[in-house]
């Protein structure tokens, strides 16, 4: 499965993410090398793309002018990545195909790597999009985007999920609220962002976010399939690692196909949540599909 969003955006987004990083020459050329590294490993680019084409579905027009503050979000989120990476967390040694930023930089550089990622992230989002027709729009998607990202989402989330490693059986209220932290919360947030930054009706954006809270809980869902199912290989990330480590998954609740069953519900879930948008969110649809059907 692939979606044609992703033809349509992540070229753009590739070339945006070479050009709003430091150059790897600039010092400390050894902190923007690392940045480089895991930035531009690859990665699905699946939230500015989200980003995009929520943007789109809501009648946005200007995409040029959005990119970069799109572009932002995959900063923020290879941050994420980096620090979940790392010795004190899930301590993993393969990431987008390649050994972690803490391995071939050292734990420090990578702690720096990701602190920097969220820095630069945020003075994109309180700088794009340029100009003061967007101040308003832009201070409103920036201040929801740090949220996702703080002790009520991510942060939060992923100190409940480290919480909850090895804790034996976790209610299922539990296992989402911590799924809807670490990772709903933020992907819910990037749609969001696009739908504000294209001056959405209010309608709108509250289509935009049932259908993020559902894409968000499924995305995270389907990552624990694929860490009990998918090879190295595919995935470029270490498989097994959830059951190695007793970490509170649906897989580890209700087995494969009880967790299957569950990210099935919630692509209809998805999918119903956009009928407001009509014709114009075929993208987000696809995507919806992407999530569920994946393979990496
Ligand atoms: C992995 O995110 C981390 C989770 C939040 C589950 P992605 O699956 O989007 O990783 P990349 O960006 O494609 O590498
Ligand atoms: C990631 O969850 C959540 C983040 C906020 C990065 P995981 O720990 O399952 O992500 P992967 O499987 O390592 O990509
Ligand atoms: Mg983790
Ligand atoms: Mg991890
Ligand atoms: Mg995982």
């Amino acid at each position: 499965v692939t979606a044609t969003a992703f033809a349509k955006w992540v070229p753009e987004v590739e070339r945006c993410l070479a050009d709003l990083l430091p150059p790897a020459t600039q010092e400390p050329a050894r902190l923007h090398e690392a940045m480089r590294y895991s930035v531009m490993a690859g990665g699905k680019r699946i939230r500015p793309v989200m980003a995009m084409a929520a943007y789109e579905a809501c009648g946005g027009n200007k995409p040029a002018e959005v990119l970069p503050a799109a572009v932002a979000l995959e900063l923020l989120h290879t941050y994420s990545l980096i620090h979940d990476d790392l010795p004190a967390m899930d301590n993993d040694d393969l990431r987008r195909g390649k050994p972690t930023s803490h391995v071939v930089f050292g734990e420090a550089l990578a702690i720096l790597a990701g602190d920097a990622l969220l820095t630069l992230g945020a003075e994109l989002l309180v700088t794009r999009p340029k100009g003061a027709t967007y101040l308003a729009k832009r201070s409103k998607a920036a201040r929801m985007i740090f949220r996702a990202l703080g002790t009520q989402g991510m942060a939060g989330g992923q100190a409940l999920d480290l919480a909850a490693e090895g804790a034996g059986d976790v209610k299922i209220e539990e296992l989402a609220k911590i799924h809807r932290m670490k990772t709903g919360a933020f992907l819910e947030a990037c749609l969001l962002a696009g739908g504000i930054w294209a001056g959405a009706r209010s309608e709108s954006l509250a289509a935009l976010k049932r259908y993020g809270a559902a894409v968000g809980m499924a995305f995270q869902v389907v990552d624990d399939i694929l860490d009990a199912t998918q090879t190295k290989e595919t995935m470029g990330k270490t498989p097994g690692k959830d059951a190695k480590t007793g970490k509170a998954t649906f897989v580890k609740a209700w087995g494969i196909d009880g967790a299957r069953r569950h990210a099935d519900r919630l692509l209809s879930e998805a999918l119903r949540a956009l009928s407001p948008l009509g014709d114009s969110s075929f993208a987000l649809r696809e995507l919806a599909h992407f999530v569920v059907d994946r393979d990496r």
